[in-house]
């Protein structure tokens, strides 16, 4: 297995270099979907080691700029930082700001695994268009499904380093050492829209603007569905089979 691939450039914006990932038989090129706290993350690093594409989180870069100091933020900054830490969605010119000042990142030769974007019918058209600009086409977008319970359990136990972006679980994948995070020693925290009433507002935001991509990749024939039950590793499984098999069926 090869180790999960940094993409530095997505993380810290244009004009930063990132390591090359290592060459893969052929790019994959991914979106994930799914409920706050369903293991999109988990599973995009996962699947970034075991096929060399990279991960590439809208939530992550949104929470870099919060730890951008008060005087180097933007007005549109602020106003993404505070939607995030109610739970609400940042607006669509902000996220599509964002990827095309990113676009780099969706030719990279190792294909990408896309993390919390698309989240709006409109996110998903501009998606479309910058991939057509590029010639590109998705593989597939993959659908974790699971029961809200078992969803909220796993956000109210996450922790996650605030320096390097690893997440844990205090009970399904706790760290080595107890609040520190294995991979730089930072010190790990309670992510601040993990609070129940950020939860809440997050699932609704859910249901009424990022459910309805379901309906819209079925109708591309994108949409391929996995049981996200079960360990890390089971789920990542699960999800190669589900792609192997569908590349079978359109070889
Ligand atoms: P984002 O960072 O994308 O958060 P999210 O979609 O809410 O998803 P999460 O990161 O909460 O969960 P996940 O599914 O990745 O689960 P994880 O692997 O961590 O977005 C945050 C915010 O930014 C949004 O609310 C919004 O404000 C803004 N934003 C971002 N993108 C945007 C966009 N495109 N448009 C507008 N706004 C945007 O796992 C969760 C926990 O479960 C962890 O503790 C993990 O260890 C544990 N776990 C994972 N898998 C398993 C398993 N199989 N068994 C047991 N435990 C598990």
């Amino acid at each position: 297995m090869s180790s999960v691939v940094r993409p530095r450039r997505w993380l810290a914006g244009p004009g930063h270099d990132c390591e090359p990932p290592p060459s893969t038989r052929r790019p994959c090129r991914l979106v994930l979907l799914g409920a706050p706290g369903v293991g999109k993350g988990t599973q995009a690093g996962l699947l970034s080691s075991r096929l060399g594409a990279c991960q590439l989180s809208t939530g992550d870069v949104l929470r870099g700029a919060k730890r951008l100091a008060a005087c180097d933020r933007s007005p549109a900054m602020e106003l993404a930082i505070a939607a995030m830490s109610r739970g609400e969605l940042v607006p669509d010119e902000v996220v599509l700001e964002i990827v095309r000042e990113r676009v780099d990142c969706l030719r990279c030769h190792g294909g990408f695994l896309l993390d919390g974007f698309p989240r709006t019918i409109a996110q998903a058209e501009a998606l479309d268009d910058m991939l057509a600009a590029e010639h590109l086409g998705l593989d597939a977008v993959v659908s974790y499904d699971l029961p809200i319970e078992r969803i909220v359990a796993r956000l109210s136990g996450r922790r996650v380093c605030p320096g390097c972006q690893a997440v844990y679980h205090v009970e399904t994948q706790p760290p080595q050492t107890e609040g520190r995070c294995d991979r730089c020693g930072g010190p790990l925290v309670q992510r601040d829209d993990d609070r129940p009433d950020a939860v809440r507002v997050r699932m609704q935001t859910y249901e009424a603007a990022t459910a309805p991509l379901l309906d819209y990749y079925v109708a591309r024939a994108l949409l391929v569905s996995v049981p996200a039950d079960g360990t890390p590793e089971e789920i990542l499984d699960r999800t190669l089979e589900t792609l192997d098999i569908r590349a079978a069926s359109r070889a």
